[in-house]
């Protein structure tokens, strides 16, 4: 199939409204359509593909620096190791949070030294602090008397940071504290036995549940960090140095400059000024750097008609990178791109004419639509009760914001793997 007739999205977006069915309320720059339409014209065939803007993660970055210049980010690497953004984050000078012994290893693999990176996996296999131990890796996260034993046992240079219970998570869309973090009474006997095995507690961390829209959870949560200091003083142990506040951040900016307002102001309250110049603030923000960088372009793959509502298949979906997206995100995000033979004149014959859309802007007529995965697990369902208009197989369905907990979260069910196409623009 061919795409020639339009260059540029802009003339896309400026064609008569009976070539371009739905562009308003298209909030996609039109900057990425472009590079997106250019990436479907090379392609050979219908893989789905990413596309990676890494303008976007070097404009995340300066945000960072902005709004939070006192704290050094350990980017989360489980959150999505693609070796291009982790490239740019290294060049940029982020530090890294490894939770296992292959993230370390691609981490030091890019050149970066054993100090740029926190082993924050708090539950560790010992083969793995072995090998932490072996390449210097000497700051790592615990919250159990099992864990000092191993650490005891195999990696006594290792400075330790404990891993509390954030005690608010209300507004985060992953919570995280059914699993991790000690509890307030469990602190003590923790830095007790800790001390008592000659090792480091540097800090404390925590973390608030990934995606959160509530900052005062950080102002609560670094208050909490401060009573385990003031713990560890009680208890004559050296002076705690490290604040770990862990993830949580979204790029929306007006949320992101509220939850950097809030851990700004916390810091200031609860450190005085000699204690917050022996202090050092360290972050481990995953989703943040990611999430926006990347968009998921989809091929239809199968069409079924049943009635008024239409059904499509997409070669993308659950088990490969969306078992961590949640539904909202995907209607909010969906566009499609649609190729209409266009036979208006002779010259034009067998060409094709890309149009776009949100699912209910313009005039077109739209159906109700479920869009499924690939898999053959009937749980592979992406969009259900979609407003669409009629789509093809072979037309597109563009996903944005795809960059956090997907590929790194993929499998390969059914045999279909992670899409593993990613093209980078700057
Ligand atoms: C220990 C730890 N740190 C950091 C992160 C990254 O969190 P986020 O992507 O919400 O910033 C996670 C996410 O699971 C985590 O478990």
């Amino acid at each position: 199939m061919e795409y020639c007739n339009v260059e540029s999205v802009q003339a896309l977006l400026s064609a008569p409204p009976d070539k371009v069915m739905s562009i308003k309320g298209l909030s996609t720059d039109e900057y990425i359509l472009e590079n997106i339409i250019s990436m479907i014209k090379k392609q050979k065939d219908e893989e789905a593909f990413y596309l990676l803007d890494l303008g976007v993660v070097i404009d995340l970055i300066e945000t960072w620096k902005r709004n939070l210049p006192m704290v050094q980010p350990f980017y989360a690497v489980k959150c999505n190791p693609h070796p291009d953004l982790l490239a740019t984050l290294v060049a940029h000078g982020s530090s890294f949070d490894c939770a296992s012994r292959s993230e370390i290893e691609s981490i030091l693999a890019l050149g970066v030294s054993p100090d740029r990176i926190i082993y924050a996996n708090p539950c560790k296999g010992i083969s793995h602090i072995k090998y932490a131990a072996e390449v210097g890796v000497n700051l790592t996260t615990f919250e159990s008397l099992d864990e000092i034993e191993k650490i005891r046992k195999l990696h006594t240079k290792c400075s330790l940071l404990i891993r509390i219970k954030a005690p608010d998570e209300s507004g985060s869309r992953w919570p995280m504290s059914s699993k991790y973090g000690a509890l307030p009474e469990e602190v003590p006997q923790l830095l007790q036995a800790a001390q008592t095995a000659g090792l480091k507690v540097a800090g404390v961390s925590f973390h608030i549940g990934s995606k959160s829209h509530n900052s005062q959870a950080y102002k609560i949560a670094i208050e909490a960090a401060k009573a385990v200091f003031q713990e560890a003083d009680r208890l004559y142990m050296p002076p705690m140095y490290v604040l770990n506040i862990g993830g949580g951040f979204v790029s929306d900016a007006l949320c992101f400059e509220a939850a950097a307002a809030a851990v700004n102001a916390a810091v200031d309250k609860c450190f005085s000024e000699e204690g917050r110049r022996n202090l050092t603030v360290i972050a481990e923000p995953g989703r943040f750097f990611a999430e926006t960088a990347f968009t998921l372009v989809t091929n239809i793959i199968g069409k079924r008609v049943r009635g008024k509502v239409r059904q499509y298949w997409i070669n993308e979906g659950f088990y490969g990178s969306m078992m961590r997206i949640d539904r909202t995100s995907l209607v909010e995000s969906c566009i499609f791109l649609k190729c209409i033979s266009n036979n208006s004149s002779e010259s034009e014959k067998n060409s094709t004419l890309m149009i776009c859309g949100k699912s209910n802007g313009g005039g077109a007529h739209t159906y109700s639509s479920t869009v499924f995965g690939a898999t053959c697990d009937p749980i592979d369902k992406v969009l259900e009760d979609h407003q669409l208009p009629e789509l093809e197989v072979n037309d597109w369905l563009v996903f944005r914001n795809m960059g956090a907990y997907t590929s790194s979260c993929s499998n390969n069910f059914n045999g279909f793997g992670s899409t593993k196409i990613t093209y980078i623009i700057n």
